[in-house]
C-alpha cells in the first residue's frame, strides 16, 4: 500500500500536534485517513467529492473552509497531482497552518527504471489511458521542485513502501474489463496475480514556516 511505513518526520509532526486539528486533503475514501488515524485520532478529511465513507468535509482543496492559523498538520496523499495547478493552493495551506504548523505532500514514485515499482508505473499510465477524466499522471518530485518559485521553508525525502496492498480485487474486476480490447491491460492484471503489486518507492515535501528563517 502507498505511503507505508509514513516517513518518521512526519510521525513526529503528528505527535507533536496531537490534541490540534490535522486535516487530510483528497482523502477519498479514507485509505490514508484511517492510516493517520490509529496515530492521532480525529484526523478531518477533505475531499471534492462526497464518497460514502472517510469524508468530514466536501470542497476543494484549493480553497479550502479552514479558518487561518488554525491547522497544526495538512497532510495530501497523491492528491497534488490531480490538482490543475497544485501551486494556487499553497497560500490558502500555508494561511490555514498554525505557527509552527506543517504542510505534507506526498505522491507515490514507482521506480523509473525496471526496479520492484514498474508495474506499479505501467498500471498507472494504463489508467491513465483507459480513463481519461482520472487525470492525475504521476509526478516527480523534480518536477515538483522545479515549479516552486523558492525552496525556503521545504524538506524533502523519498521511502520505499514496504507494504504490499490487501485489496486489489477491485482493481483486478476494472482490469479484467478492459482486458478484452487493451492487451496492456490483460499484461498488468496477469502480472500482478502472478506477482503482486509492489508500490515501489513515494516522495514527500514538508513545508513549515519554522523552516524558513
Ligand atoms: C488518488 S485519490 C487519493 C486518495 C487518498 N488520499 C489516498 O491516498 O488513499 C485523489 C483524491 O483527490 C480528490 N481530489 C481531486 N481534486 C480535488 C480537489 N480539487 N479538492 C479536493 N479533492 C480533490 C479526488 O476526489 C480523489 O478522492
Amino acid at each position: 500500500m502507498s505511503f507505508t511505513p509514513l516517513p518518521i518526520e512526519l510521525v513526529r509532526d503528528l505527535d507533536r500536534a496531537a490534541g490540534a486539528p490535522i486535516v487530510e486533503l483528497g482523502c477519498g475514501e479514507g485509505r490514508l485517513t484511517r492510516c493517520l488515524r490509529t496515530l492521532v485520532p480525529g484526523v478531518i478529511g477533505l475531499d471534492l467529492q462526497p464518497f460514502p465513507t472517510g469524508i468530514d468535509i466536501v470542497a476543494d482543496a484549493l480553497i479550502p473552509p479552514l479558518r487561518p492559523a488554525s491547522i497544526a498538520v495538512i497532510v495530501q496523499g497523491n492528491l497534488f497531482r490531480h490538482l490543475d495547478d497544485g501551486l494556487r493552493g499553497l497560500d490558502a495551506w500555508r494561511t490555514a497552518l498554525t505557527t509552527t504548523g506543517t504542510l505534507w505532500i506526498l505522491e507515490d514514485e514507482p521506480d523509473m527504471d525496471d526496479g520492484p515499482g514498474a508495474l506499479y508505473r505501467d498500471l498507472q499510465r494504463c489508467l491513465d489511458d483507459l480513463v481519461p477524466q482520472r487525470r492525475g499522471a504521476l509526478m516527480s518530485p523534480a518536477r515538483f521542485r522545479n515549479a516552486l518559485s523558492s525552496e525556503s521553508g521545504w524538506t524533502f525525502g523519498r521511502v520505499r513502501n514496504r507494504e504490499a496492498s490487501d485489496s486489489l480485487h477491485l482493481l483486478l474486476t476494472g482490469l479484467d474489463a478492459w482486458a478484452g480490447t487493451t492487451p496492456e491491460a490483460a499484461r498488468i492484471a496477469a502480472a500482478i496475480r502472478a506477482d503482486g503489486l509492489d508500490y515501489g518507492h513515494y516522495w514527500w515535501a514538508r513545508w513549515s514556516v519554522e523552516d524558513t528563517s
